[in-house]
């Protein structure tokens, strides 16, 4: 499907021609964006990408964009204010290391170390079911992950429509989750994905990565309603006993595994696939091996508070 004339932006004073090609990518969520410019398009090529992602779900998977470091910061400023700016707090001591060390907005994936045996990125990074950064107050909006060198087969990332799992339940189970908070915390994914305790801070133990938060939230843009819980980092359902809590995430998880609601993306170098936080989580599968590299670069936007 072409962009439709009528529906592109204003010229700005540049002269941009924004001759997208926009696809599905699944029936349901999901676009493929061809003949965008990323780094040269200004604000109106942001502006059309932007769009799209928010219609069709919250995910967007934009063609051939091989980004400078700081292309793709201006790019994603317009999704949302960065973790990782100077005004902002880090996100926790444990992925500081895999931040880039000249732009710390953005957060490195990659199996690989350099000559001194420091890791290049964060290697495995998501390989569990979760939502960026939910532990936060504020936790993400959009991230933003450019595929700069990927392996030959294998290292897919799938994403969840959490919005049309939600829609999926029956208004009986809608009317259960509609007053009911769940805990996310860091450790959860600390517990299972980072080996070793020492690496976790104070700033945990003081509940800055810790955040409760409704279980149906509502999208501030689109209005829609999406599950907000993921097996990474939520902890618990607040007001239940242990085996309650944990028998109705158990189903809400696998209620979110059915096929349906599932998109597998087959990354192809130079991707840049935007995601929404807000009513997606996503895993990244680790089935690659290290002499095959795979380096991502990811920003990463603070969004809403959920509601
Ligand atoms: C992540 O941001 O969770 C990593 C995704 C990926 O490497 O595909």
């Amino acid at each position: 499907m072409k962009f439709p004339r009528a529906m592109k932006p204003e010229r700005s004073d540049r002269e941009i021609t924004l001759d997208l090609t926009i696809k599905p990518l699944s029936p349901h969520f999901g676009t493929e964006i061809l003949g965008a410019n990323v780094s040269a398009g200004g604000d109106n090529v942001a502006l059309a990408v932007r769009q799209a992602w928010l219609d069709a779900g919250g995910l967007a998977v934009v063609r051939d964009q091989d980004l400078a470091t700081d292309r793709h910061i201006a790019f994603a400023q317009h999704f949302g204010p960065l973790f990782g700016n100077p005004d902002e707090k880090p996100l926790q001591d444990t992925v500081s290391i895999y931040m880039h060390p000249d732009h710390p907005e953005i957060y490195r994936v990659s199996n690989q170390v350099d000559g001194d045996g420091k890791p290049k990125g964060r290697k495995g990074a998501g390989t569990y079911w979760h939502s960026d950064v939910s532990f936060r107050e504020r936790p993400a909006g959009a991230s933003i992950l450019s595929a700069k060198q990927i392996p030959p087969s294998g290292g897919d990332t799938i994403f969840c429509d959490q919005s049309r799992a939600y829609e999926a339940l029956s208004e009986t189970m809608k009317a259960i989750l509609a007053p009911l908070h769940a805990a996310h915390d860091f450790e959860v994914a600390a517990h299972s994905q980072y080996t070793s305790r020492v690496l976790v801070t104070d700033d945990l133990e003081g509940g800055t990565n810790r955040a409760l938060h409704p279980i149906v939230r509502t999208h501030a843009e689109t209005g829609r309603k999406s599950l907000f819980v993921n097996p990474g980092f939520t902890s618990h359902i607040q007001g239940f006993h242990r085996d309650e809590s944990r028998a109705l995430l158990d189903f809400l998880y696998a209620h979110c595994m059915r096929p349906e609601f599932l998109y597998r993306h087959r990354w192809q170098e130079y991707d840049l696939v935007i995601w929404d936080n807000r009513c997606l989580m996503h895993y990244a599968i680790m089935d690659y091996p290290d002499d095959q590299p795979r380096y991502m670069e990811r920003t990463t936007c603070i969004g809403d508070r959920p509601a």
